[in-house]
């Protein structure tokens, strides 16, 4: 294999706290280990556009604390063709650039495993979605802040829930896995989650209505993941209204404002780890990995198993949230 001189990196898809942490472990890491690095912005659509600035280590000064990602990121249609490919491909080149870091969630990671084969270069991700839904690692970088923010927002809610004594569903990101909703209901103190991981085999919210909520309360709120398969906050609110008319009910949906914010110290530590794991990875030789967290220890997970292979929600953590909401 060709020695790697210059590494280049990007952040892709939707952006997570703990991408600038990221950016910059894998800079300075980089550096450290003697290599050149290269910051490409906008993620793949920068690769093609040709948005490639050498970064030092000033380039990363003072973003450890910040939320989003310096380098910005796409979700670029373009790469998914091979033509789109091949001009990414041809900036590489033209840059000398050896081989590729590449920070975000599924979709991010689905397009670095194609390129690598394609171009036989060396990319190394990392896993940074606040979604949690990589499979051979614990936690991706951005959940942990996601959880936090989540957590904040339900304790804001449920101040003018029991004022009003209302049953609010509060939606909450995570596309078709349920972490941040289970998890965010656990931390709140929520009296129920709706999760696409057990909607296809039980009707949650009949399951709930019969048990009548929390009964020593007269209000409750239920962490609802946005997957279609739970039927959404507004879907449940409907049928809500519809079927339990007796029940006071509001919707809140917390959208993007999970996204942003200052990342928290578990994320920014995970981040460092991850991004130095990366430097190591290029220098044992692996290409085509994800840097996995697994039991405290940085693993290497090849990209067909964290895209392909389902991870599943605890299920003692829905047990654990049916315990102590009576
Ligand atoms: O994958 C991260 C995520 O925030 C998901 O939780 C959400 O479904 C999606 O991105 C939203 O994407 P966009 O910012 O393109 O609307």
């Amino acid at each position: 294999m060709a020695k790697i001189k210059t590494i280049g990196i990007l952040t892709s898809g939707g952006d997570a706290p703990g991408m600038n942490a990221a950016i910059r472990a894998v800079t300075r890491a980089g550096i450290s280990a003697g290599f050149k690095v290269n910051g490409i912005y906008r993620g793949y659509k920068g690769l093609i556009t040709d948005e490639i600035v050498e970064f030092k280590t000033q380039n990363v000064s003072n973003i450890i604390q910040q939320g989003g990602t310096i380098l910005k990121t796409a979700r670029c249609k373009e790469f998914q063709t091979p033509e789109g490919r091949q001009i990414a491909y041809d900036n590489m080149r033209k840059h000398d650039i050896d081989a590729l870091v590449v920070i975000g969630g599924d979709g991010s990671l689905t397009g670095a495993r194609i390129f690598a084969n394609e171009f036989d270069v060396p990319v190394v991700g990392l896993p940074g979605t606040i979604d949690n839904d990589l499979y051979g690692t614990d936690h991706t970088i951005g959940y942990d802040t996601a959880l936090n923010t989540i957590m904040w927002c339900v304790d804001r809610i449920r101040d003018t829930a029991t004022s009003h004594e209302r049953l609010f569903f509060i939606e909450v990101m995570g596309r078709n896995a349920g972490f941040l909703a289970i998890n965010g209901a656990i931390a709140s103190g929520a009296e129920a989650a709706i999760i696409p991981e057990i909607s296809t085999q039980e009707d949650q919210l009949a399951e709930l209505i019969q048990n009548g909520f929390r009964k020593s309360k007269n209000s409750s709120i239920v962490l609802v993941a946005e997957s279609p398969i739970t039927g959404g906050a507004m879907g449940l609110a409907e049928r809500v209204r519809n079927e339990f008319p007796q029940y006071d009910v509001r919707v809140t949906i917390l959208g993007h404002l999970q996204r942003g914010g200052s990342p928290t110290a578990q994320d920014r530590i995970l981040a460092s780890r991850m991004g130095a794991g990366a430097i190591d990875a290029l220098i044992e030789g692996q290409r085509n990995v994800m840097i996995g967290d697994y039991d405290e220890t940085i693993i290497y997970v090849p990209f067909n198993k964290a895209i392909h292979m389902d991870k599943p929600v605890d299920p003692s953590l829905v047990e654990t949230l049916r315990r102590l909401s009576i």
